[in-house]
């Protein structure tokens, strides 16, 4: 039995536009009525903490009606073929509602929160649940489980190593502006194939092969071209 390949997906907000939740830099995204830098910074967070939790509030409420799209479902099937881990940007479930068994969450989860004193100390949550910045938990204060801007990235190191074990590297709907995120596709082995599915796609290098299309339609597509070409 030969081993699978190894298929390393790194996703964004794209791939859950068609779920119906919201991108952040599309022309109806997340940022256009939030300012970022409060809601989502380390300073942010300082200066009104109470603002923060209610976006996050916001925002792990509106998971209880999505659902996996097509997309999500593809990776998961993949997985019978290719030993298939996933790199998100994304902070949603639906990579692990869709059943997919290795999902590493860069930026953090809205289903967990963790202890303002021990950032190792974190609780999974419902998504009808609501912080403040006064509510405990086993005594300790909470923040959401999230990577605000200008804090550390502290999954980006086991990340890069998945890049660097790849077979085969996929891209889908993130606009490649944010880092270290977008960095990654630099750790991929020379002369392993990249794929980068997107409606709008951002600027990458040359011999990625961009697939300018929406996610379900796209992973469908590639999901074909990658049974006929790795198998
Ligand atoms: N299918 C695939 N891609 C899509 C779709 C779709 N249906 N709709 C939009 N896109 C693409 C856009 O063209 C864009 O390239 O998804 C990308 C969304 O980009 P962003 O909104 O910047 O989201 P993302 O790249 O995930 O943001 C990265 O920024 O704000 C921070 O922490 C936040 O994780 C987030 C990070």
């Amino acid at each position: 039995m030969t081993a699978k390949p190894r298929l390393v997906i790194s996703t964004g907000a794209g791939i859950s536009a068609e779920s119906g939740i919201r991108t952040f830099r599309d022309a109806d995204g997340l940022w256009e009525e939030y300012p970022v830098m409060d809601v989502a910074s380390a300073d942010g967070f300082a200066r009104n903490p109470a603002l923060v939790h209610r976006f996050y509030n916001e925002r792990r409420r509106a998971l209880a009606d999505v659902r996996p799209n097509r997309a999500h479902e593809i990776l998961h099937e993949l997985e019978r073929d290719f030993d298939v881990y996933v790199i998100t940007q994304n902070v949603d479930d639906l990579h692990e509602r869709a059943g997919s068994t290795k999902v590493l969450h860069l930026h953090g989860e809205l289903l967990k929160v963790r202890a303002l004193d021990d950032e190792n100390l974190t609780w999974a949550v419902g998504t009808d649940t609501e912080t403040t910045p006064e509510t405990r938990i086993d005594g300790h204060r909470v923040r959401p489980h999230i990577v605000f801007f200008q804090e550390a990235v502290p999954m980006f190191e086991p990340a890069t190593q998945l890049a660097a074990e790849a077979d085969i590297f996929v891209i889908i709907g993130t606009s490649l502006v944010v880092y270290p995120a977008a960095a990654l596709l630099h750790y991929v082995r020379r002369g392993v194939p990249v794929y980068y599915i997107d409606p709008n796609p951002g600027e990458v290098p040359d011999g990625v092969t961009v697939i300018r299309k929406k996610a379900t339609e796209g992973m469908a597509e590639l999901a074909e071209i990658l049974r006929h070409k790795y198998l």
